[in-house]
């Protein structure tokens, strides 16, 4: 018979693997799975898949991390960033607000299949790129308060944006007295022209 000191590094090692395994979600949502996030981290907010070799499912977290699904025995690891102000020692685990103008804020995903890269939406840093590897993502344009929004074109690789607001930051929105307003675009880009769409 196991003793207790056995039977508690047992649980604690079938705990450990629950964190990292993709579980299935019970209840009205049955039929999914659930990918569960490194430990203490938060907020995913986009889900995209790669072109090979990239493939993914890659998603976006609060303390400004792109993180790629490596499979059930490795979980999410590291993939892209978005500023070189961020390091892992301030910015990993946070869900401080006021940290995103410095760790990033990438909210959204898309791949354009032509090329490989990946376009990445931050709602501090505006329209990001980065190739299969990962890394500092390359900035194609800033002064976004509040980019929120990407899809690529699977055709003609324009790039679709929605900018949330010309008023606010993400960080405003959870502060006090906040109004929404109607400010927000949605915008085409591509590297001759960018056109203002539906207001
Ligand atoms: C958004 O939050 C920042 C940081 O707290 C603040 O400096 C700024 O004034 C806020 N903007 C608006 C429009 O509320």
């Amino acid at each position: 018979m196991a003793t207790p000191k056995l039977l508690t590094m047992l649980l604690s090692t079938l705990v450990a693997c629950l964190c990292v395994f993709d579980t299935v979600v019970f209840g009205q949502f049955d039929k999914f799975n659930k990918y569960d996030l490194p430990t203490g981290v938060t907020g995913p907010e986009s889900a995209a898949f790669g072109v090979l070799p990239s493939n993914g499912p890659f998603t976006t977290v609060t303390d400004g991390r792109i993180l790629k699904w490596q499979g059930s025995s490795i979980g999410f690891v590291d993939f892209a960033y978005t500023t070189p102000t961020r390091t892992k020692q301030f910015c990993d685990g946070t869900t401080d607000p006021n940290k995103g103008p410095i760790c990033g804020r990438p909210l959204a995903l898309s791949f354009q299949r032509s090329t490989g890269l990946l376009y990445i939406a931050d709602a501090y840093f505006g329209l990001l790129v980065v190739g299969p590897t990962g890394g500092l993502a390359t900035q194609i344009v800033s002064g976004f308060k509040f980019l929120a929004g990407v899809d690529v074109n699977l055709i003609t690789g324009d790039v679709y944006l929605i900018d949330a607001s010309l008023t606010y930051e993400i960080r405003n929105t959870t502060q006090p007295g906040f109004q929404p307003d109607s400010t927000g675009r949605f915008l085409r880009y591509n590297s001759y022209q960018t056109s203002v769409g539906l207001a």
